[in-house]
């Protein structure tokens, strides 16, 4: 037998991913067995499903023994099956950056001393006709993490990279969902992906198979190239995307008619949050998909309302930047959102700010529907 067979697991009752990010399709945790004249297994899945992966690992062995475990990633949605794994092949080798070994002291309290083989950039472990290549991508998405070359097919596993949110048996295009896993989960690290993504560019790739979401077998430069611009801060898409907080709804009729506004003008794509009611990450991945964003929000206790902070303090963290920005602000008495929410923007590199600011005093009037129309000609 020489093959590369799937023994991941789908979670359906997983409710968020990393205790934040909302999974209403499940998550996979993706495990893989090459087998060759030795055998790796590469790397195991969460604390809940070890049993059923353990139970898919040894039908794939066919009653053979596994010789190594490829560890990439310490994650414990990777790395909690280690100790099952361990008291089950007592004959196997553990392969990990040392790193890694460094986290499994912390998490089980042993760094199996006695059966490990640490390995570093470039070092390599033949498995018979098919050999392993691995390469060092620290942050993506933890310091620890490794991705494996097989150079005989050219498969990548490619660790959290080109993974996404959702079970593989949910029907759903990959784009949206590896997006808003991107960005929520990577986006913080793009010097590193766009570190790892130069040292991959000189492997000839044909397959990845990431830690979730599907194995990528096709037009991989559609992938790559994703990656390329979300590790870059490039914008995805030219459009503008609103977001928005509204107590009384005034702030969100403003919104609105910009929305309106811009779609009679033209622009390529309109896209509306209202960040109490929507998905954050995926407001989050949409900030960083468009080039042009407007924040829309209330002052509230002399600050800004608290879904609007904790937005742009999303999009601050992971390295926001490079795009165009549009402030409207709300205040019945004393209208501050707009210099609060700039402050808050501040560390961001190469942002452009528009000249319009749009104030509400309370409800739209004359003045700020007329500074509407005003912003909407400015954004396009
Ligand atoms: Fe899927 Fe960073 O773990």
């Amino acid at each position: 037998m020489n093959d590369v067979l799937y023994i991941g697991v789908n979670d359906h009752h997983l409710d968020l991913f990393e205790g934040q990010y909302a999974v209403p399709k499940g998550m996979s945790y993706n495990s893989y067995v090459i087998s060759d004249e030795k055998i790796a297994v590469m790397d195991t899945v969460d604390a809940h499903f070890t049993s059923v992966w353990l139970s898919n690992l040894k039908k794939a062995l066919g009653g053979r023994k596994p010789d190594y475990l490829v560890v990439q990633h310490m994650e414990p949605d990777h790395s909690a099956g280690i100790m099952l794994f361990a008291k089950e092949y007592p004959e196997a080798t553990l392969v990990a950056t040392a790193q890694a070994f460094g986290m499994m002291k912390k998490y089980f309290g042993e760094d199996f001393a006695s059966r490990r083989l640490v390995v570093k950039e470039k070092d390599s472990l033949t498995l018979g006709s098919r050999k392993l290549v691995f390469y060092s991508a620290p942050m993506v998405h933890w310091p620890e993490v490794m991705m494996s070359y097989e150079e005989s097919e050219g498969i990548l596993f490619s660790a959290d990279a080109f993974g996404k949110f959702g079970a593989l048996d949910e029907n759903e295009p990959w784009i949206d969902e590896a997006r808003r896993y991107y960005i929520g989960i990577v986006g913080k690290y793009g010097v590193q992906v766009q570190s790892i993504l130069k040292k991959l560019s000189a492997l000839e790739i044909r397959e990845i198979c990431p830690l979730h979401g599907p194995v990528l077998k096709e037009d991989l430069s559609y992938y790559l190239n994703l990656y390329q611009i979300w590790s870059s801060y490039s914008p995805e898409e030219k459009g503008v995307a609103i977001f928005y907080t509204s107590v009384y709804g005034h702030t969100e009729e403003a919104s609105l008619a910009l929305e309106a506004e811009l779609k009679r003008l033209g622009c390529e794509s309109v896209t509306l949050y209202d960040l109490a009611r929507s998905d954050l990450a995926k407001a989050v991945a949409d900030a960083f998909r468009y080039d042009r964003i407007v924040l829309a929000t209330t002052t509230y206790n002399g600050d800004v309302f608290p879904f609007m902070s904790h937005f742009i303090h999303a999009l601050t963290e992971r390295g926001f930047q490079g795009r165009t920005v549009a402030l409207m602000e709300n205040g019945s008495w004393a209208p501050v959102a707009a210099k609060r929410m700039r402050a808050l923007l501040e560390g961001c590199k190469n942002l452009s700010f528009t000249e319009t600011v749009v104030t509400i005093h309370a409800s739209l009037d004359e003045n700020s529907q007329k500074a509407v129309l005003q912003l909407a000609k400015e954004l396009l």
